[in-house]
């Protein structure tokens, strides 16, 4: 069946055929106005002016859509959104002064999602409270996420993780290397030997990458470069978080093993720019978190004007970003990163779909893509970032 979106006021893209998109072509976007979008079953077949509207044959359900404008569907690319619990009560001591790292070297922070998460897999429920989370993220606008595991640590709630991501049509990327559990006792290099003979091999038959958390307290480089280098043999693309508050050698270990992506980037200082810049390695940004932990911005502008590839993404976890919002992204890169609401579009669709690996039918409105479609009810798609926090969406026609 063939339907045919008519009468939007504007439909929006990022321009050009390529990805990633660097430099100035970030902020290029296609705006056509007073415009059309045809799709048969879940594809586009044509995205055109009103007046150049030719008869469709066939069978066609025609939404005629005035006041609205058409953005592609956003794309999560870096989310925690399988885990149960929550952490206000952290959150509530946070905000009196204590600080993310001391809960977490307290055994709060990550751990205690660790236990909640093992508890609702045990007896579960895992996969509803990934659903619930799945379900905000869509009201918001996301049809296309990743989802990690690394609240497990363990290899039957690593595993149910990344299942519940899995059969709720996201992108699983095992994080298996996230903490350390408290059966360790701090060893990771054991952790590690347990993660990567134990849990690794029936991971890499569900997830698409890898994930490591290289900080102060978590991992380091030489323990990252090992989790890596076995997860790529497993056939596992890579990916970093990486100077979230210190540089502890993210960015130049990214570049050596042709990792999609490195993550965060907070504390990335002027050498880290440029190496990025000189790499095929996109910088996740992920402004919310920032925002949430009261921490720097990460150096967004520096980053796309030295031709970095750049992507924006929510963080979406209970303890560091509580947010589901990529228009909320959008809002806090055009205000707090220095980028355009044109760049921001870019990071949230094709950059984002690129890091995922789907960018060849994900992330534009035009000919041959999916046909996930966000529909904003407002008079300019700027409101994107422009509004901030407000209510945009009127509706999703997603294509899966
Ligand atoms: O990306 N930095 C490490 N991991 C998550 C936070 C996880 C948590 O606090 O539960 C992040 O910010
Ligand atoms: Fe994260």
């Amino acid at each position: 069946m063939k339907r045919l979106l008519r009468d939007l006021g504007q439909v929006v893209t990022p321009s050009g055929t390529h990805a990633p998109l660097r430099g100035r072509d970030l902020g290029a976007v296609d705006v056509i106005e007073d415009a059309y979008v045809l799709s048969d079953a879940n594809t586009i077949v044509e995205v055109g002016r009103m007046r150049d509207l030719k008869p469709v044959d066939g069978d066609v359900h025609e939404v005629s859509c005035p006041g609205m404008c058409a953005i592609p569907g956003l794309v999560d690319c870096h989310t925690h959104v399988a885990f149960a619990g929550d952490r206000v009560e952290e959150f509530s001591l946070r905000a009196g002064g204590a600080s993310y790292e001391e809960l977490h070297a307290a055994g709060g922070g990550i751990l205690s999602t660790v236990r909640a998460t093992r508890a609702a897999a045990a007896d579960g429920t895992l996969d509803e409270a990934t659903a619930r989370h799945v379900l905000w993220m869509q009201n918001a606008g996301t049809t296309t996420f990743e989802g990690k595991s690394g609240y497990g640590l363990d290899r039957e709630t690593e595993l149910a993780s990344l299942k519940a991501v899995q059969a709720l049509g996201g992108v699983p990327t095992w994080l298996g290397a996230h903490a350390v559990p408290p059966e360790f006792d701090g060893d990771a290099d054991a952790y590690l030997d347990f993660a990567l003979g134990d849990v690794l091999p029936e991971a890499a038959k569900i997830a698409k990458a890898a994930d490591v958390f290289v900080e102060r307290g978590a991992f380091d480089a030489a323990q990252a470069r090992r989790y890596l280098t076995a997860c790529s043999d497993a056939g596992l693309a890579l990916r970093l978080h990486g100077d979230q508050f210190t540089e502890q050698g993210a960015i130049p270990l990214a570049i050596e093993l042709g990792a999609r992506s490195v993550d965060h980037l907070e504390a990335t200082g002027d050498e880290g720019v440029r190496a990025l810049a000189r790499s095929e390695v996109v910088g996740v940004l992920l402004p919310a978190s920032a925002l949430f932990l009261g921490r720097p911005m990460p150096p967004a502008r520096a980053l796309v004007d030295a031709g970095a590839a750049v992507a924006l993404a929510t963080d979406f976890n209970p303890g560091s970003s509580f947010t589901e919002s990529l228009p909320l992204v959008c809002s806090l890169a055009a205000t707090q990163l220095k980028l355009s609401p044109a760049e921001a579009l870019s990071a949230v669709t094709v950059n984002a779909a690129h890091v995922l690996g789907c960018a060849d039918r994900v992330g534009r409105l035009a000919a041959g893509f999916d046909s996930d479609i966000v529909l904003l009810d407002v008079p300019d798609w700027r409101y994107l970032a422009y509004h901030l926090a407000g209510r945009l969406i009127g509706q999703i026609a997603g294509s899966s």
